[in-house]
């Protein structure tokens, strides 16, 4: 028995590589962070954009919090040990009855990072249901290779360059993960993964936290960084991302507007990049 995650939780995400979604907020506390997000969207005029989509836990403490919350890093050192970083996080977004689609990716083919020990941990601020458009994953895939990629660049595909496994993938073993409001499904790094638009009559809302054991390495770059949240960093291949003391914390801007684009140009890397700032 782990700290939260049970053997047999432990040993699914070896297996499937995922698990049974976990608690890690009271539907209240989640509905709190809703809110602090949905004020920020209306400062803003609408939905996040652009910058405000890569690493904003440099901006919003709220988010900063949550990412340093003791269960959730808990969960994650049940998976990877008691080093542990932040890479990055990143918003997951559906308006209700919105077309907006995941095409069946993994993500390792894409972040230039050389580990298999990242953990996602996706939570969900609303209901993430078949209705509205779980994540779906295929088990065990994230025990076979980086499968061939096509960039799409398709208009409701919410991925960065659209892109999709150039292989067909069995849909028929494809599993729902279904998550509540305040629950978070933890993922690895190599799972096929993807979802349907949102039906449903409320808005679709995660946050994705990338986890990383220090030893991970950036090698489509020469600089990247990542925030320390529990334990030590012998190795130093990332810098150390500030911790905001409060919103728009003028030192952790400042680090935003480096990191940010800093991870554009390596999720973009090999595409016109420049076309697809917004
Ligand atoms: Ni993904």
């Amino acid at each position: 028995m782990g700290k939260v995650l049970s053997e047999d939780a432990v040993r699914q995400f070896r297996g499937d590589g995922f698990c049974d979604p976990i608690r890690v907020l009271s539907v209240e506390q989640a509905n709190a962070i809703r809110a602090r997000l949905e004020a920020q969207e209306t400062a803003n005029g609408g939905p996040l954009k652009g910058s405000l989509r890569f690493k904003s836990h440099l901006l919003f403490k709220w988010q900063a919090d949550l990412i340093r919350h003791p269960r959730i890093l808990d969960a994650v050192e049940d998976l990877i040990g008691p080093d542990i970083m932040c890479w990055t996080t990143n918003w997951w977004i559906k308006p209700a009855h919105s077309p907006s689609f995941v095409s069946w990716h993994q993500d390792s083919h894409y972040w230039g990072l050389d580990t298999d020990r990242l953990v996602t941990v996706w939570v969900a601020l609303s209901p993430a249901t078949v209705e509205s458009g779980c994540m779906r994953m295929i088990p065990g895939s994230h025990r076979g290779p980086d499968l061939p990629h096509r960039d799409t660049f398709h208009e409701h595909n919410m991925l960065t360059r659209g892109q999709e496994i150039a292989v067909d993938v069995d849909e028929d073993a494809a599993v729902d993960i279904e998550v509540g409001t305040g629950e978070a499904a933890l993922f690895a790094f190599r799972i096929a993964h993807a979802s349907h638009p949102n039906r449903s009559d409320d808005r679709r809302i995660a946050l994705a936290i990338r986890y990383i054991p220090p030893d991970a390495r950036q090698v489509a770059a020469d600089w990247d960084s990542a925030a320390l949240v529990r334990g030590r960093d012998p190795f130093g291949h990332f810098e150390h991302e500030p911790e905001p003391r409060e919103d728009f914390d003028p030192i952790a801007v400042d680090f935003h507007r480096r990191a940010e684009e800093q991870q554009r140009r390596i999720l973009y890397r090999g595409t016109d990049w420049e076309h697809h700032r917004t």
